[in-house]
């Protein structure tokens, strides 16, 4: 079984939240049983620089009237497993994946529209072909047209699955940029990849993909409901035969507290007590009073209204006068960020790192009590399931995948604290909650320690997606 898997980030090069975590996961994984190829673009701030990169092909690919230049190399391979990178400096060469905090790439259309139809070039190039092409969000969702309108037979073998890993994003573009794409007329319609008179990435993958998955299942009945499915619910409730949803798993190579590189001390649920000085290294190191006593909630997250971060701002200023420390790493919108500033000049419990910091995260994550995910919506989420991993016990709304991960402390093998309302004075609560529990480190432990064990690995959402290929192979 040959599988290529597409994403616009993947880690070790490129991360702006869960998918790159995921595409630098799940391949992987799956190349354990199949023989897997890991497609993405080459970025010029790549968090890792390819070692030994070796050039495989160059060829043009054609977007509207322009014909330019595109070089697939091959950064990685080992046993079953390889990882092609997609360069064109015009494109790719930039300081941000899709763009800065105040604006998205302007032309982020034709950015992801040039990879989609490098990879298509480079599937007739190589002239083997793959039985499945994985897609992932919109910047891969025009490939499942794009596919069934080339003749060659190397593309016609392969079925498509798409994985949706966040609604809100959908590459919604102006109706113009349809004739970009070179597909024929007939697909910009309402059962296509028209959308309120505009073209819709995401829609285009929904209704041409083989197979549609979202990333946890609580949030696959979500989709299907107008409070969450963005204006695609309809589109999903149509094409419910072919959609389902899997949980994301979560890398413990990378994150586990045992092997973790980044962290100050490490431990594990055997020496549980060694926690404490990832915090007190932490406070030591940006001179923040510490307090045994006290506890540390821990926020690691994209700054965007979907993560909660009104609710969180408005419970921090409410519990002021409480014997919290809060601290929040993260970027994103520009507002938030400055909102976020402007909090943390106003209170002295809270400190706010606006960054992207790999490194920061882990010893976040290590050095918490508690970790706060208060999530408007959220797919499926991997930052509480690290939280989990690392001891630090969550603090979470009950939505989409937070809720299919964390069981709440009021039921019998709780592993965090989840609250329904999705209001300030909710969160508080569980916050104060949490932060009374604290009082009694014996208790605490013990459901700190459940949840470190845990086991959310890839290996169950592995099989699970390894046997979709099957099923789609078979039904090809
Ligand atoms: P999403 O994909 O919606 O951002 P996830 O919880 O699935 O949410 O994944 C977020 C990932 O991004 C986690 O690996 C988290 O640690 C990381 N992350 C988010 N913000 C930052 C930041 N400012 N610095 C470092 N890592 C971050
Ligand atoms: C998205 C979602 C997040 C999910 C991640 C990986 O960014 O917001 O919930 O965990 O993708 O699938």
């Amino acid at each position: 079984m040959k599988i290529l898997f597409v994403s616009s980030e993947a880690v070790p090069y490129s991360k702006s939240g869960g998918l790159g975590d995921v595409a630098g996961a799940l391949p992987e994984k799956i190349s354990e049983s199949a023989d897997v190829t890991l497609i993405t673009p080459l970025y010029r701030n790549s968090a890792k620089t390819p070692q030994g990169i070796k050039k495989l092909y160059e060829f043009k690919v054609r977007i509207s009237e322009d014909e330019l230049n595109c070089i697939v190399y091959e950064a990685e391979k080992k046993g079953n497993f390889r990882v092609l990178l997609v360069s064109n400096d015009l494109f790719f060469a930039r300081e941000f994946i899709y763009g800065s905090n105040e604006r998205e790439y302007h032309d982020n259309f034709f950015r992801y529209l040039f990879f989609q139809n490098s990879i298509v070039q480079f599937i007739i190039k190589e002239g083997e072909g793959y039985d499945i092409i994985h897609l992932n969000d919109w910047q891969t969702s025009l490939l499942p047209a794009l596919i069934k309108e080339e003749t060659s037979p190397v593309l016609s073998k392969s079925s498509t699955i798409l994985t949706i890993h966040n609604l809100g994003y959908q590459g919604i573009f102006e109706h113009y940029h349809f004739k970009d794409t070179n597909l024929p007329g007939y697909y910009f319609t309402p059962e296509s990849l028209e959308f309120y008179g505009k073209l819709n990435s995401l829609k285009g993958g929904i209704v041409h993909s083989d197979r549609v998955v979202t990333v946890s299942p609580n949030y696959a009945n979500e989709i299907l409901t107008s409070g969450f499915g963005a204006g695609l619910e309809g589109v999903l409730s149509h094409y419910s035969k072919k959609f389902s949803g899997i949980l994301n798993g979560a890398d413990y190579n990378i994150w586990d507290p045992e092997n973790d590189p980044f962290i100050f001390q490490n431990y594990s649920a055997e020496n549980f007590n060694r926690k404490k000085e990832n915090k007190i290294s932490l406070f030591r190191e940006y001179k923040i009073p510490f307090k045994k006593e006290t506890p540390l909630v821990v926020a690691v997250t994209r700054l965007a209204s979907q993560k909660g971060i009104e609710l969180l701002m408005n419970s921090i200023n409410d519990l002021r006068e409480r014997d919290i420390d809060f601290i929040i790493l993260g970027t994103g919108e520009k507002e938030i960020e400055m909102n976020l500033g402007k909090l943390e000049k106003k209170n002295p419990r809270l400190k706010f790192f606006k960054k992207f910091d790999e490194e920061l995260s882990h010893r976040l994550y290590a050095a918490g009590d508690i970790f706060v995910m208060p999530s408007l919506y959220e797919p499926c989420g991997l930052s509480q399931m690290y939280a989990l991993r690392y001891g630090t016990i969550p603090v979470v709304s009950s939505t989409g995948g937070l809720d299919d991960t964390i069981d709440d402390i009021n039921g019998r093998a709780g592993t965090g604290f989840k609250f329904r309302e999705k209001t300030s004075s909710a969160l508080s609560t569980s916050l104060l909650e949490a932060a009374e529990l604290y009082k009694l480190p014996s208790e605490w432990e013990k459901i700190a320690m459940r949840g470190m064990g845990k086991d959310f690995s890839w290996s169950k959402p592995g099989k699970e997606y390894l046997k979709i290929y099957r099923q789609l192979i078979k039904e090809k």
